[in-house]
């Protein structure tokens, strides 16, 4: 699965919620924007534990005192600024997808 290439628009910074993330898909790959203030990550949306979404059915990712995303189907957790594995069963980090913001458009970067 290739990733977005550079420049790919992948959201409205004011469109994500101020603290917290979403999923969206970019063609068939799913992704999760975490956002926190005027920080914003980009990851690919399959948890490394069991190839699960780390969002709810209805998009939102659980975001834990701004720090940890929780996957929550057997509750791994992710640093947000990094996507490093925290805790949980999942031995391996999310995969980054880099992105950049230029006035309200969060693009790969
Ligand atoms: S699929 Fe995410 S912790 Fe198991």
């Amino acid at each position: 699965m290739d990733k977005p290439p550079s420049g790919t628009p992948l959201a409205q910074l004011d469109s994500l919620p101020e603290k917290g993330g979403i999923a969206i898909d970019w063609q068939d790959m799913p992704l999760l924007i975490v956002r926190s203030g005027q920080d914003v990550k980009c990851y690919l949306n399959i948890c490394p534990h069991a190839g699960r979404s780390l969002a709810l059915p209805d998009g939102r990712v659980f975001v834990h005192k701004e720090t940890n995303i929780i996957c929550p189907v057997h509750g791994a957790t992710f640093d947000v600024e990094s996507g490093a594995c925290t805790g949980g069963p999942a031995a391996g980090p999310l995969t980054t997808i880099p992105v950049e913001i230029t006035g309200n458009d969060v693009r790969v970067a």
